[in-house]
């Protein structure tokens, strides 16, 4: 293993912080890492892996070696310079990002003229410069600072790690801009090096232009469904289209998870408090709210009133391969239907634990057919692997009536028709 590597620091072992701490030590970098959640770092230095994450169990056991978990921050600064940052940032009630756990952060540093924050949680546009400000007016002038937003997708973050579209570094030119790019070149990717608050933007922007994608073809979908076409076949022949892309063209009942929600409405804000009305961010909010709801409307009209009404979901997650249930459409559908008089029944294979904390009132089953048992309808919510291979002829005796919404557009229309079923899809016209 490379010896010449540096020590690095990650504080906050999140999906973030985990991910770019095992990605950095199958590098050859000593990783560490540090946490207020003594629970957690008790579960790490235990072998255990408090998230799931494909790949990333495996990762940590192969590396452990190279990996140390503690509530301490005082070995992170004597054995590392660069101190990546990688806390929660969550949307305050007014849709700003709440920086308490960044500025718990910084506030811990010490003076010091060999230490850098690399801040890879999200943060507005303006954060780094008012961190700098906050160290000078302590004496803190000495510390560096550089923006390196995070890109990765939670179900593929190791992979994402490894092989990244590109690594954005916003610094000011100095020896901690430099360490971090000889930190990630060994990946290959692009670089982009540029100035701390476009950097902060880059990151802001590419996720608000991402959910505008998905809002812009849910609306669509929604647009198909009132003149018959097909959805999918109208995606297909615009991703072609090289100016626009396949990507994030898949109609379905919302965005949720911890980072599109909330992002979009910190950049909204952002421009808000900079005096600027972004027009476009609230109608992509707007539309993806509704589109959450849409479910219930097909399920009135199949069914009709839903009181007294028993619905199962599918998967609960806001993604297959994680367990993961920040802002995940079924919260809003499953709240929607309880109010609405029905009883849900639902299924995740890994989110469960999760879910149930979350989600008051409903009752878990133990697999996707116990799910549907005595359901009225199902509705897919997250498109794990296994509920594509479905045996709907099971389903269908099981089931005590006949209508199954596919919130993703990924079942096997065909077979849930041979099944005696009905199939109705997001956007598949008529
Ligand atoms: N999850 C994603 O897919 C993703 C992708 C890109 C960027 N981000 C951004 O990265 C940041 C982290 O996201 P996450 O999903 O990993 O969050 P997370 O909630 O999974 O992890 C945050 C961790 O930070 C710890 N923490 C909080 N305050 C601390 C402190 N003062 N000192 C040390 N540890 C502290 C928490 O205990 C927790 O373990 C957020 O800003 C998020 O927007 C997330």
């Amino acid at each position: 293993m490379n010896r010449e590597r540096e020590p690095i620091a990650v504080i906050g072992t999140g999906y973030v912080g985990l991910v770019t701490a095992a990605g950095f030590a199958e590098l050859g970098n000593e990783v560490w890492c540090v946490d207020i959640d003594a629970d957690k770092v008790a579960r790490l230095n235990a072998g255990e892996v408090p998230i799931y994450e494909p790949g990333l169990a495996d990762s940590i056991a192969a590396n452990r070696e190279r990996l140390h978990f503690s509530t301490e921050l005082a070995p992170a600064l004597e054995h590392a310079r660069l101190l990546f940052v990688a806390v929660g940032t969550p949307p305050t009630y007014s849709g700003d990002a709440d920086l308490s756990a960044v500025h718990a952060v910084v506030d811990a540093m010490p003076p010091s003229d060999r230490h850098a924050l690399v801040m890879k949680s999200t943060v507005p546009v303006g954060t780094g410069a008012s961190i700098k400000r906050a160290f000078a007016q302590r004496g803190k002038e000495g510390f560096r600072y550089v923006s390196c937003p995070e890109f990765l997708k939670e179900g593929t973050a190791l992979a994402d790690f490894r092989k990244p579209d590109r690594v954005v570094v916003g610094d000011d030119g100095d020896w901690a801009g430099d360490a971090v790019v000889e930190l990630y070149a060994p990946l290959g990717a692009p670089l982009v090096r540029t100035d701390i608050a476009s950097a902060e933007m880059v990151k802001l922007a590419s996720n608000a232009f991402l959910a505008t994608k998905i809002s812009f073809i849910n609306e669509i979908a929604n647009v198909c469904e009132e003149t018959g076409s097909d959805v999918l076949e109208v995606a297909r022949g615009m991703g072609l289209d090289r100016r626009i892309g396949s990507h994030f063209l898949r109609p379905g009942i919302g965005y949720g998870g911890s980072c599109f929600p909330k992002d979009v409405s910190a950049l909204k804000q952002l421009a808000g408090n900079s005096g600027y009305h972004f027009q476009l961010l609230t109608a992509v909010i707007e539309v993806n709210e509704l589109q959450k709801r849409r479910v219930i409307s097909k399920l009135q009209k199949h069914l009709g009133s839903l009181v007294g009404k028993t619905v199962a979901l599918l998967g609960l997650a806001f993604k297959p391969d994680t367990d993961d249930m920040r802002e995940a459409s079924s919260l809003v559908l499953a709240a929607r239907l309880q109010a609405d008089g029905a009883t849900v029944r639902a299924y995740d294979p890994i989110a469960e634990q999760e879910a149930r904390r979350l989600m008051p009132g409903v009752d878990f089953a133990g697999g996707a057919l116990d799910a549907v048992q005595g359901a009225d309808a199902v509705v897919l919510v997250t498109e794990w692997p296994e509920f594509r291979t479905l045996d709907w002829g099971e389903a269908a005796k099981r089931m005590q009536g006949t209508l199954v919404v596919d919130g993703r557009n990924v079942l096997d229309a065909a077979a849930i028709a041979a099944a005696g079923l009905t199939h109705e899809g997001i956007g598949r016209g008529g």
